[in-house]
């Protein structure tokens, strides 16, 4: 583990700041980190949610940036092996309805050496009430955005060559110490 580098609880800035060339942006929702990239990368947008989409063409219209948006899901991202220098995807696989199949998908887009750029909230440690309670809350509710994913785990497993990360905590509901992991992987 190695602590947050730049600015923010995550050090988010300081991950996406070295990206170049073709970048994909898995769940950008209405927002993305398009603007935290540098301008001469090409970003590729790739979400469900296609209500996003004119508001992210406002974006790239207002930074004077070309964009290319795409209608579909993690699990399965339209585009051929090896295709992107990298692939960013912040709060994203909580929401994924299959995160293994999802971070499969995402190292086989890269191309040998690409970069995986991550920031996800996660189940807290094992014996807090925060885990119970995200426990309790994902279950109960089924909810869109599940808060007792493990996904650190997922993705150690995923195959990636070097996994690095730093685990930032905010503050959530009653006081609740929510862990947030930020990191990248080669592929
Ligand atoms: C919590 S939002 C995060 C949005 C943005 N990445 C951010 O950091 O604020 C989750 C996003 O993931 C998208 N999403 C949900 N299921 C997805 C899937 N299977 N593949 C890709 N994106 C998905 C949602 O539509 C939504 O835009």
């Amino acid at each position: 583990m190695t602590a947050p580098t730049a600015a923010g609880p995550t050090g988010r800035a300081a991950l996406l700041a070295p990206l170049r060339g073709t970048v994909l942006e898995v769940g950008p929702g209405p927002t993305s980190n398009l603007q935290q990239l540098d301008p001469g990368v090409h970003w590729i947008g790739l979400e469900p949610d296609t209500t996003a989409f004119p508001l992210l063409t406002r974006l790239a219209d207002r930074l004077g940036r070309p964009v290319t948006l795409l209608d579909g899901v993690a699990e399965a991202i339209p585009m051929p092996d090896g295709s992107v220098d990298a692939v960013v995807g912040t709060y994203v696989l909580c929401s994924v309805d299959d995160v293994e199949c999802s971070l499969a998908e995402i190292r086989r887009v890269l191309r040998p050496g690409g970069t995986y750029v991550y920031v996800e909230h996660v189940v807290a440690e094992r014996g807090t009430w925060t885990r119970f309670g995200q426990r309790v809350w994902g279950t109960a509710t089924m909810a869109e955005c599940r808060p007792d994913r493990d996904t650190g785990t997922a993705i150690d497993a995923a195959g990636f060559a070097d996994v690095q990360r730093a685990t930032a905590y905010v503050t959530g509901f009653l006081g609740a110490r929510i862990p947030v992991i930020a990191g990248h992987a080669t592929a």
